[in-house]
């Protein structure tokens, strides 16, 4: 399926990523790998092992450069098949402590970020007459949890939009697909950030028993594959939820607000 197609990965260089790159490429796909750290990147590359793939370290919010960027993935590939926008950052601060600049943070990376460079790569994919854009969303963007009002807010958007962009882009013979992991074992909270935009430094319990990132990259590969418009990734406890949000949205109104009062960002 992924045989010789030019996959596109950002936040490649930890977690999730670097999890889809590994499988990606034992597909057969023909990679281009970015985030910002490029010795992580190389790192990742050279665990992998395949020659020909292309390091591309950028950071999202940097609007300017984005043209180039994808000029280079075209020039190097000639095409861009599948675009997984993946790079992201969450935070863990209750609303009345999270400063403003720290939501705006947030929302340039998890959500501006992904929007410009879909943008960006939709003329070329229009022109190939076929393409496959993804994002790794989340269940926060289908459940608002406490703690979590940026990330939950950011990652509904990233749904709603690239809900609206796949009615956009299907006459062009262009698949979207929305990921939406719960709980998946990564560096995730270590590199969220505070109400103050501070690194929050620390594994969450809820992450530590999430589920192990090689098993979700399949789950990820499986979806994507059959053009999965969207690729829940979860344990039991997610699903679970994602049903009685569904199915009954008072009852987990109530059961967020219990879950909010056991914990400590108070
Ligand atoms: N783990 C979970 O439980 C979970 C659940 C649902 C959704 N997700 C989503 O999955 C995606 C990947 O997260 P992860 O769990 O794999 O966490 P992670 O290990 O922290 O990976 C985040 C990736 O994003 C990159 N990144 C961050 N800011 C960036 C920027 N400004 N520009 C470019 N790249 C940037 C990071 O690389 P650099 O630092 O090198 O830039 C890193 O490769 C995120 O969108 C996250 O919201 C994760």
């Amino acid at each position: 399926m992924f045989q010789d197609k030019v996959v596109w990965i950002t936040g490649a260089s930890s977690g999730i990523g670097e999890a889809v790159a590994h499988e990606m490429a034992r597909a057969g796909a023909k990679l281009v790998l970015s985030a910002r750290r490029e010795d992580e990147l190389l790192r990742v590359a050279r665990e992998i092992g395949t020659k020909d793939i292309l390091i591309l370290p950028f950071d999202v919010t940097d609007e300017d450069i984005l043209s180039d960027v994808v000029k280079q993935v075209v020039d190097y590939y000639g095409r861009i098949d599948l675009l997984l926008n993946n790079a992201g950052i969450s935070h863990r601060s209750y609303c009345i402590d999270t400063d403003m600049s720290t939501y705006r943070r947030l929302f340039e990376v998890d959500v501006f970020g992904q929007i410009a460079l879909t943008q960006k790569v939709l003329p070329i994919m229009i022109r190939q007459k076929s393409g496959h854009i993804a994002v790794t969303a989340s269940v926060a963007g289908k459940i608002g949890v406490a703690s979590r009002s940026a990330y939950c807010a950011a990652k509904h958007a990233m749904m709603g939009f690239f809900d609206s962009l796949r009615a956009e882009v299907r006459q062009h013979n262009i698949r979207v697909s929305c990921i939406t992991p719960g709980f998946i074992r990564t560096p995730v909270s270590e590199n969220a950030l505070n109400g103050d935009g501070s690194r929050y430094g620390k594994m969450d319990d809820d992450i530590k028993t999430g589920m192990d990132v090689s098993k979700a990259a399949k789950i990820i590969m499986r979806g994507l594959a059959k053009g999965g418009k969207e690729i829940v990734v979860s344990q039991w406890l997610e699903s679970t939820g994602l049903w009685i949000k569904r199915l009954f949205p008072g009852l987990m109104f109530w059961i967020m607000a219990k879950r909010a009062e056991q914990e400590d960002f108070k």
